[in-house]
């Protein structure tokens, strides 16, 4: 159970004003879909651009991993913490959402103002051309030039939906190229060492500016790419509520700290938001 207390006192903070959310990976692990920095968890490396760019054999490894990994991100479905935060938008309680997650899965739960700062990984764009495909069809591709290959590999998905290929398998991985121009593929997401397309880093700091509290769901922070909206709601004096499990590297500047679950504490959230005598009465019983 999330503290009634610290729910109270992050209702008081956003309560009756507009709210902007930047929400991180920790929104989608109930998902099935793991974190980066989550308690305990190795640290693993991002692929990065700039090594992404210079082998063949870095865009293999890269592909080899996503098609076994494919499937589960695929089946993965919006867990209640997405689901209340899509009720708090036609509520008109949300004004805006920033999310660093590239899974599409505030989108399917119905969020609408959503700018998807990073993009999506179901998105797949051509370096040579621009041509844009959708990565169900590039799997479909994938699967007729590779058969079995990720049948053949399940058992190698760590418990975390990680993938661990050895450089034998990742060289037997064929890589259909774009079928406009034949030439190399990546996910239309930014990798680390991209730069976040500028305007639609304009859109966020619109959207923070515009608001009058800030909501940060599931994310450690530890990436300048959404902690600089953090930093602008700070700058602007937004009240601002932290819901982590875990710390941020922005918990210094939080009104409202909520080291909790994101689905338990958005659930606690979420009808104390749409009617704060919900939030009243159960302040009355407990005293
Ligand atoms: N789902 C996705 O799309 C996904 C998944 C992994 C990484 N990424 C990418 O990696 C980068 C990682 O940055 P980030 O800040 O989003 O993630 P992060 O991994 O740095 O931080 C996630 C935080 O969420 C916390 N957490 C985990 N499960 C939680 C839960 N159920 N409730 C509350 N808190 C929980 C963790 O303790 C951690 O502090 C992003 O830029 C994103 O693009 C995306
Ligand atoms: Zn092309």
């Amino acid at each position: 159970m999330v503290d009634s207390a610290a729910l109270d006192q992050a209702v008081g903070a956003l309560g009756e004003r507009a709210i902007v959310v930047i929400s991180g990976a920790g929104v989608s692990t109930d998902s099935g879909i793991p974190d980066y920095r989550g308690p305990g968890r190795e640290p693993r490396t991002p692929m990065n651009f700039a090594t992404y760019l210079a082998t063949p054999e870095a865009r293999r490894r890269y592909w080899a991993r996503a098609h076994v990994g494919w499937e589960r991100m695929a089946r993965a479905r919006p867990n209640p913490a997405h689901v209340a935060l899509a009720r708090l938008e036609r509520a008109g309680t949300v004004s805006g959402l920033i999310t660093q997650n590239v899974d599409g899965l505030h989108a399917g739960a119905g969020s609408r103002r959503i700018v998807e700062l990073h993009g999506r990984i179901a998105d797949v764009t051509c370096l040579s051309c621009g041509q844009a495909t959708d990565r169900s069809d590039l799997h479909q591709r994938q699967l007729e030039v590779n058969p079995g290959f990720a049948d053949r590999r399940r058992s190698l998905l760590a418990p975390d939906g990680d993938v661990d290929l050895a450089e034998d398998d990742v060289a037997e991985f064929v890589v259909p190229g774009c079928v406009v121009c034949g030439g190399d593929l990546k996910p239309d997401v930014v990798f680390f060492g991209e730069n976040v397309p500028v305007d639609r880093v304009r859109r966020c700091y619109r959207m923070v500016e515009s608001a009058e509290a800030l909501l940060v769901v599931g994310s450690s922070l530890t990436v300048h790419s959404g902690r600089r909206f953090v930093v602008r709601a700070a700058e602007l004096r937004l009240p601002i509520v932290i819901v982590n499990r875990g710390p941020t590297r922005s918990d210094h500047l939080a009104t409202v700290r909520i080291s909790d679950g994101a689905t338990q504490a958005l659930r606690g959230l979420l009808p104390r938001l749409l009617d704060p005598a919900v939030g009243q009465s159960a302040a009355n019983r407990a005293s």
